[in-house]
């Protein structure tokens, strides 16, 4: 055999691999829609196409915002909620309902480049005490059979994604690396259902919760600086938390046969509130670290090559549960109105540091709920509407060494009106409190403290269908009543 007819099957074999392997590079956002005035999904993609994000994972199927990303061809990952496992699991005819209707639809009439299904987001947390543990295989499996029927299993991977804590280190370095004991078998047989399906796992990635859950952990091992007392695993060393924790994935993969296994970091960021570690110092410092840790393609010692991420997350959400703690809100790249938190260069565009914001973003009034001047501090009303302002609104914000801790006890009274006032659309009910509160047109803003004007509520299409025929059916009284009263005059 000529030296030309042995390497042609070899070049054609490295054009499949390659073009199998389109894998679009550069960092990835996770979008969630938990906000009590979301931005409209348009301009969500607006900014996320002005700012050459490429891929986004969503954390369900919301109509809306597949629509709108049916215009570009950003990469995305629909979710499954834990919520729709349960039903999956024994139900594979609402599996294949699942797919052809938020998947095969939006690919194939919208134009959506949908390339994963994320089947659960974390199931295994420890904290949800096994809820998910017997559904998420089943679904996973239902969801993969639904996308092989539906044609689809060659262009849309399943995956799952995971917290670390499905994996553990019985040394505490990588190289100890194996899944959490008590879903061993759990995780043997999903890691080899992705591997026989060309799936990838899905890990996050949090150095903050770390920091954040244990007061003795090295600050500089959360961050990329290199500052930190490495690790050193057998003259392996490890400066800093996310390559020793993806290692240590990557070494409990290795150890129980899959070592080729490809992983997508489904999170990684850091919050800016919340917290005393939740600043804007330390999520620029985080953020643009990773960005520039990864750029070069260098990898990690047990995985060398290009790190495929997805940020956490892009806006921040003000609806989200905050039993996780008081940060949850603030993750996001952008505020709520899609307003930058700091410059950051995602490597995406080589030309600038900065992010790009959201335009043509429509705001409430300038104005704002505050304590009434004249009512006293130790009127006995006050405690009880505060904390009920509080729980029906944010004052994640408030709080030791937060955005608005330095707030005195009269700015944190109008900080949780406010915040209520806002979050219900300036309703002037929602700015009474028996009387402690009122409105005002001077903006109560001090130092890091932001006292939010909201921006408009965006209604979804099935919203705005209601608010149609609500108009109509109005119309339609309305015309019936000066017929009714034509007639009987
Ligand atoms: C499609 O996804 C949406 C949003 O996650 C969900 O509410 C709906 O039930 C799903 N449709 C089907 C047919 O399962
Ligand atoms: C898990 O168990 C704890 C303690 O029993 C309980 O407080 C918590 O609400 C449970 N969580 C879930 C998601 O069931
Ligand atoms: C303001 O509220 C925060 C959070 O509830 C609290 O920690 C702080 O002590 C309050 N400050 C004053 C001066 O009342």
């Amino acid at each position: 055999m000529g030296w030309l007819s042995m390497y042609i099957p070899l070049w054609l074999g490295l054009m499949v691999v390659m073009s199998k392997w389109k894998w679009v590079s550069g960092i990835g956002a996770n979008c969630g829609t938990q906000a009590t005035h979301p931005l409209p999904p348009d301009t969500v993609v607006t900014m996320l196409n002005a700012n050459k994000i490429q891929k986004v994972k969503l954390f369900d199927a919301d109509y809306a915002t597949l629509r709108a990303l049916g215009k570009t061809n950003i990469e995305v990952m629909v979710g499954i909620p834990n919520d729709m496992l349960s039903i999956l699991a024994t139900s594979m005819k609402a599996a294949e309902k699942w797919v052809s209707k938020n998947v095969s639809t939006h690919m194939t009439n919208n134009n959506v480049n949908i390339r994963y299904v994320a089947v659960g987001n974390e199931p295994f947390l420890e904290t949800y005490n096994g809820s998910f543990l017997s559904t998420t295989f089943p679904a996973l499996q239902n969801v993969q059979s639904a996308l092989i029927k539906a044609g689809l299993s060659n262009q849309v991977k399943v995956t799952v994604p995971l917290n670390a804590d499905v994996y553990e280190s019985s040394t505490g370095l990588p190289s100890g690396g194996d899944f959490r004991s008590n879903i061993h078998d759990l995780m043997l047989t999903i890691v080899k259902f992705l591997s026989d399906n060309g799936a990838p796992f899905t890990v996050n990635i949090y150095p903050f919760i770390s920091l954040y859950t244990d007061p003795n952990f090295p600050v500089e091992y959360a961050f990329f600086d290199g500052n930190a007392s490495p690790l050193n695993d057998g003259g392996t060393y490890y400066y800093n938390m996310f390559d020793a924790n993806l290692d240590t994935l990557s070494w409990a993969l290795q150890k129980n046969g899959f070592g080729n296994l490809p992983i997508i970091i489904g999170e990684i960021g850091w919050p800016t509130d919340g917290d005393k570690n939740a600043n804007l110092d330390y999520a620029q410092r985080f953020n643009q670290g990773f960005m520039t840790h990864i750029s070069g393609g260098k990898g990690t010692p047990m995985r060398p090559g290009p790190i495929d991420a997805y940020i956490f997350s892009w806006i921040d959400e003000d609806a989200k549960s905050i039993q996780p703690g008081n940060f949850e809100r603030h993750w996001g790249l952008f505020y709520y109105d899609g307003s930058a938190k700091y410059q950051l260069n995602l490597g995406t565009t080589n030309s600038n540091s900065y992010l790009i914001p959201a335009n043509n973003v429509h705001y409430q009034e300038r104005k704002w709920c505050v304590m009434k001047p004249s009512v006293h501090l130790d009127d006995s009303g006050i405690a009880s509407a505060v904390s009920y302002a509080c729980a029906n609104a944010d004052c994640t914000a408030l709080g030791y060494q937060t955005s608005c801790g330095s707030l005195d006890s009269r700015g944190n009274i109008s900080y949780a009106f406010n915040s209520f006032f806002q979050k219900n659309n300036q309703m002037d009910t929602a700015c009474k409190f028996e009387g402690l509160a009122t409105q005002t047109k001077t903006d109560p803003s001090l130092g890091t403290c932001k006292f939010p004007v909201m921006i408009q509520a965006y209604y979804s299409g099935g919203q705005r269908l209601l608010g149609y025929l609500t108009k109509q059916l109005a119309l339609v009284s309305a015309a019936g009543l000066i017929i009714f009263l034509l007639e009987i005059l």
